[in-house]
């Protein structure tokens, strides 16, 4: 896809225009915030979790065109994965999901690949503890 005058790809811009799953998620099985320490830009993401893969997403960033065009491509990249296939996908991903992003905002993709990576950790987190005291529960 050409490069707009802008640096970003069309696909970009059509994903920040047109975000996708943009809103938070009240019914959310994870969620996780994550600011980007050198722009103070934001992302929290939402995910709902079925059978160990990602039935839902969505998302609020606060930030860049670039980081809010790849928050949107990365939750239509999440839906449907399993959890072990969205924790693999690398920052690297979802700028090429948004038709690759100028060398001065390669840095805006990490805010997604951070984000999934932070959900889907403290998920499983809370579900090994959770297995952990029903265990003890049971054990008693
Ligand atoms: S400039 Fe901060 S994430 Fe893009």
């Amino acid at each position: 896809m050409p490069a707009t005058t802008t640096g970003y790809s069309e696909a970009l811009i059509e994903h920040f225009e047109r975000p996708r799953n943009a809103g938070a998620m009240e019914d959310a099985d994870a969620e996780a915030y994550v600011t980007n320490p050198v722009c103070g830009d934001s992302m929290r993401i939402f995910l709902r979790i079925e059978d160990e893969r990602v039935a839902a997403a969505s998302f609020l960033t606060s930030g860049c065109p670039a980081s809010i065009g790849t928050s949107s491509a990365a939750t239509e990249l999440l839906i449907g994965r399993s959890l072990d296939e969205a924790v693999a996908l690398s920052r690297e991903d979802y700028a090429e999901a948004v038709g690759g992003l100028p060398k001065s905002k390669l840095h805006c993709s990490v805010l997604a690949a951070a984000a999934v990576r932070e959900a889907i950790e403290g998920w499983r987190g809370e579900n090994a503890r959770a297995e952990a005291a029903e265990r003890a529960g049971a054990a008693s």
